[in-house]
Formats: structure tokens, C-alpha cells, sequence
């Protein structure tokens, strides 16, 4: 059954600042993701805040926003079927240290902040964060 998604990818300060975001881009299409679109920019705290609303009632939102809007970051649209749950799986547990070998977290990632990739929870979610990056 064809069940071609779309999903919304961030790769986060602490990779983009270690230039992992070439590396971090070839494990996606190894993995049959096709980068439909990219941008690498720096976003406002702002910007973040809008970004993170879904969040803004926890503990770590302030830290969360003013991490996103540090320094530049890459975001992406990524395209195969079942691109959002594949690339959660992809990605592995928020926390690195929970994530499971052969993920982008538990390789990359530094800590539960500085987790390397950001990816859509949800098609619905990801219909929206697409549209906050790249509608034009
Ligand atoms: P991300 O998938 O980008 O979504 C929200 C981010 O909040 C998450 O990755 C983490 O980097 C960050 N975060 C910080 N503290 C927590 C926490 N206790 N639980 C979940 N996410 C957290």
C-alpha cells in the first residue's frame, strides 16, 4: 500500500555547530528519505516560541526556545512512506541516552536539549510545522 508522507526534519544547533548536518543529511537518504526542500537559517526566540507551543506549559520551554534560536540550524521536508513514524524511529528516544544503537540520537546527540534532530510527532503536526518553515 502506497502511503507516501511527509514529514518535518530539524537538524539542531549542537549538529549544525559540529557540521554534522552533511553527515546527518546522508543517513536520512540512506535510509530512502528524499530531502524535498532545506533551508539552513537562524530563527528568532520568537519564532521559536511559535515553533515550541505545543510545549509551553512545561519546565523546559524557555531553555527549549532560546536553545532552537542559538544558532543556525537546517530544516527540511522529508518525503517516503511512512515518513513519520520511520523517521521517529530514525531519530531514536528524545533522551541520547535512552536512544537505541543505529539511531541519530544515540549517535550524535548530547544530552535531552542538545538531541541533534527534531522530527514531526504526527502527520497533522507535520502538515503544520512544514507550513511554518517553508510556506511561501
Ligand atoms: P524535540 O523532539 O525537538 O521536542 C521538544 C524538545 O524539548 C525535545 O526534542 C528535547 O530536546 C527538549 N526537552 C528538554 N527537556 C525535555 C523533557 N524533560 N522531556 C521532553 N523533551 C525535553
Amino acid at each position: 500500500m502506497n502511503n507516501l508522507e511527509q514529514t518535518l526534519s530539524i537538524i539542531k544547533p549542537d549538529a549544525v555547530e559540529r557540521n554534522l548536518d552533511t553527515e546527518i543529511k546522508e543517513i536520512f537518504k540512506k535510509k530512502g528519505f528524499l530531502i524535498k526542500k532545506e533551508k539552513k537559517i537562524q530563527i528568532e526566540k520568537i519564532e521559536a516560541e511559535k515553533f515550541y507551543k505545543v510545549h509551553e506549559t512545561k519546565p523546559f520551554y524557555n531553555d527549549l526556545c532560546a536553545y532552537l534560536s542559538s544558532g543556525p540550524i537546517v530544516a527540511m521536508v522529508l518525503e517516503k512512506e511512512n515518513a513519520v513514524l520511520d523517521n521517529r524511529e530514525l531519530m531514536g528516544a528524545t533522551d541520547p541516552k535512552d536512544a537505541v544503537e543505529g539511531t541519530i540520537r544515540k549517535k550524535y546527540g548530547i544530552s535531552i536539549d542538545k538531541n541533534s534532530v527534531h522530527g514531526s510527532d504526527s502527520l497533522e503536526n507535520a502538515k503544520i510545522e512544514i507550513d511554518f518553515f517553508f510556506k511561501d
